[in-house]
């Protein structure tokens, strides 16, 4: 752009030189000279204008490319009093904080109709499978009695069979709908998460939940998501002993001595839907490496 500005400018002069010169031929070198040096200065100011001019735009090229959905809150700030650019700026930061309203609120309605689907699924495992299931294995505790001896060993069998199924049931339906969270608050539904999973697993799981801590009913959903995605990713991917679940005011991590982030991780959709529910509630989350060896997620929210 800056080119062609000159260009013009330079086939200006030159036509308004040819047209007012006295004659062809009795230009002086010095007149020459003079409309030379009058013709380089207006150029270099001229581009001078232009870059300063076209500065913020330029900025705001650079700002567009490092914008991340999944990272919230960037603004474009741009010096130099009420111009133009700086109303671009404040435009373009409006129609930020219109997208990050509406990014926020979508997320939040998927992820609340997903959290509903999980609990209906939840419950009617638990009340019908369940239940049919849990008559099976009374009925054939019962049915145990009645046959002979030589049938016995196959009933019991089955008995057990059907009590394992109910078992495995169970365990579906609490993952899909962490029951502890509504009856026991957060810090105890985070340790029962570390025991289940540590029952599950070859794992040694601490959970250290600062005492007092207080958060909304949205919060402890996230944080319990996290948590339980973040162990789900250590038990199945990081070949660690331990993990580490801390929660404090601001912030969770989840930590394990295992082999760390592969170089070449390709973020799945356990990592995304935690970076989503970090954003609903106006965090962030950081995947790491942890002190233990392993890996570290972060879950940081927002002070009140
Ligand atoms: N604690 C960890 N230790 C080592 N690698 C990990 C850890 N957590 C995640 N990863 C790596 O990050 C990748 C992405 O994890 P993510 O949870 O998004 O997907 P996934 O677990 O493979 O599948 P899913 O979508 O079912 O969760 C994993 O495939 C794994 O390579
Ligand atoms: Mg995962």
């Amino acid at each position: 752009m800056a080119i062609g500005n000159a260009v013009v400018l330079a086939a200006a002069c030159a036509i308004t030189a040819l047209v007012f010169a006295p004659s062809g031929t009795d230009i002086a070198l010095r007149e020459l000279a003079i409309f030379g040096g009058s013709l380089v200065s207006m150029l270099a100011i001229n581009l001078l204008l232009l870059r300063r001019a076209l500065g913020p735009l330029r900025e705001l090229t650079g700002f567009a490319r490092r914008i991340n959905p999944l990272e919230p809150g960037l603004r474009l700030q741009v010096a130099g009093g009420d111009s133009e650019a700086t109303e671009l700026a404040d435009a373009f930061n409006d129609m930020l904080d219109r997208l990050e309203d509406e990014r926020r609120a979508s997320v939040g309605r998927a992820l609340a109709a997903q959290e509903g689907e999980r609990l209906r699924v939840a419950q009617e495992l638990h009340d019908g499978v369940g239940q049919s299931l849990t008559g099976v294995v009374l009925q054939l505790g019962r049915v145990v009695r009645d046959v002979d001896d030589a049938a016995r060993p196959r009933v019991v069998e089955a008995q057990e069979t059907a009590r394992e199924s109910l078992e495995e049931i169970r365990r579906i339906a609490r993952r899909l709908r962490p029951e502890a969270l509504d009856d026991l608050g957060l810090a105890s539904a985070l340790l029962v998460l570390g025991e289940r999973v540590a029952e599950h697993s070859e794992l040694r799981v601490e959970v250290h939940v600062q005492p007092g801590l207080e958060f909304g009913a949205d919060e402890e959903l996230v944080i319990y998501r996290v948590a339980q995605e973040a162990l789900t990713n250590v038990a199945r991917h990081a070949g660690a002993k331990r993990a580490e679940v801390r929660l404090e005011r601001a912030r969770l991590e989840v930590d394990d001595d295992g082999s760390g982030l592969p170089a070449n991780a390709h973020e799945g959709s356990g990592v995304l839907g935690m970076r989503e529910r970090a954003v609903l509630v106006g965090g962030t989350l950081k995947l790491t490496r942890s002190p233990l060896g392993g890996a570290r997620v972060t879950l940081e929210l927002p002070t009140p």
